[in-house]
């Protein structure tokens, strides 16, 4: 994809490619920055990586979704991504259903996975469970779709949490199995778990995992909570009985406001022991409110500059979806020829 001069001398070194969506379901949630988006940003700044960033929006039809929220929430989730810091100088930003690749290329993988393996999805089961009255084929086939995601590009690294590892699992299967009958024809691709990926928990169920879906307001912090709001929800975060500010086993409430702390200010768990030692619980909710307030207060801000801003938006997407366009086509033509279909002249 890019090229470099070397002593004047030009040498192809193409760089690595990583590739990560997020779904436009539910309001974006401090989880999904300091989980997701923040480390997309540094992937990016790291300039090691060809990036492309895009709104799931095909994936987020996989359960009812009322068709005005649905539009907004996908612009939301286009100005948290920028918002966050992604930009549109150094990747490739976009929006799944522009990209008209993605749905082709998912009907072709769709024929080379198992009814089998897609039954054995954790994600299906826990959807299927919950939206009882809607298990629609498209809930079952999603991990072919995420799959036609990442392979059209030749994706070498996709950043994604604990929870989508088996998607990710799944479609490293589909690439070797399709790259087994017709030859090499897609990169494997790999995750990419940091470190710093922090995974934040909910506020009111510690062992649970902060969901944007949640309809608890109190369990969440939301890209687009006000200063005064990100407070009240730190000061009714659920905590054991105990009292010291440290780490232990079984303190799932103090644990997490531990991880968020150190997430958003950068120090180290025995660093913030010390800093909190001999301080109760309610100065520390108090400190994570705080701290909190102010990473999540420029963020808002920009978001909704942006959200006043669609036409920006759009022109964006629109570059964005041309420039993806390009890559996409080569794969899905590549994939055409192998697999005996006649390539359009
Ligand atoms: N399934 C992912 C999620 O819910 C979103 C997603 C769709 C994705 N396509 C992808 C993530 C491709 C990484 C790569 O979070």
């Amino acid at each position: 994809m890019s090229e470099i001069i070397v002593n004047g001398e030009e040498k192809k070194e193409k760089k690595k490619i990583s590739l990560s969506f997020i779904q436009p379901s539910g309001a974006f949630t401090l989880g999904n920055y300091l989980g997701a988006l923040k480390n997309w940003v540094t992937i990016q700044d790291s300039g090691e990586f060809n990036c492309l960033y895009a709104v799931a929006d095909l994936h987020a039809l996989t359960v009812r979704q009322d068709p005005k929220a649905l539009k907004n929430q996908i612009y939301q989730g286009l100005a948290v991504l920028l918002a966050s810091g992604i930009d549109p100088e150094k990747s490739i930003v976009f929006q799944q259903s522009h990209v008209h690749q993605h749905a082709e290329l998912a009907w072709i993988l769709n024929c080379y996975t198992m009814f089998g393996e897609l039954s054995r999805m954790t994600q299906f089961k826990d959807k299927s469970a919950k939206y009882a009255d809607n298990i629609n084929a498209g809930l079952f086939t999603y991990p072919a779709l995420m799959a036609a995601d990442i392979l059209l590009y030749q994706t070498n690294f996709v950043p994604v949490g604990q929870d989508q590892k088996q998607h990710l699992e799944i479609a490293r299967d589909i690439a070797n199995r399709f790259n087994g009958i017709y030859g090499k024809t897609f990169t494997e691709p790999e995750p990419y778990i940091t470190k710093s990926g922090a995974r934040i928990m909910s506020l009111a169920e510690p062992t649970k995992k902060m969901s944007k879906s949640d309809p608890n307001q109190n369990a969440i912090i939301t890209i687009l909570d006000t200063d005064a709001e990100i407070i009240k929800k730190f000061k009714r975060a659920v905590t054991d009985s105990g009292s010291g500010v440290r780490m232990g086993e079984g303190k799932d409430g103090i644990n997490n406001l531990i991880n968020i702390y150190s997430a958003v200010t950068g120090k180290e768990t025995a660093e913030i022991e010390r800093e909190f030692e001999g301080k109760g619980y309610g100065d520390f909710k108090m400190a994570c409110g705080e701290v909190v307030a102010e990473t999540v207060r420029p963020i808002r801000e920009k978001v909704n500059e942006y959200m006043n801003n669609k036409d920006y938006i759009d022109e964006i997407c629109k570059t964005g979806a041309e420039r993806a366009s390009i890559f996409a086509q080569r794969t899905l033509d590549k994939v055409y020829k192998k697999v005996g279909l006649v390539v359009k002249k």
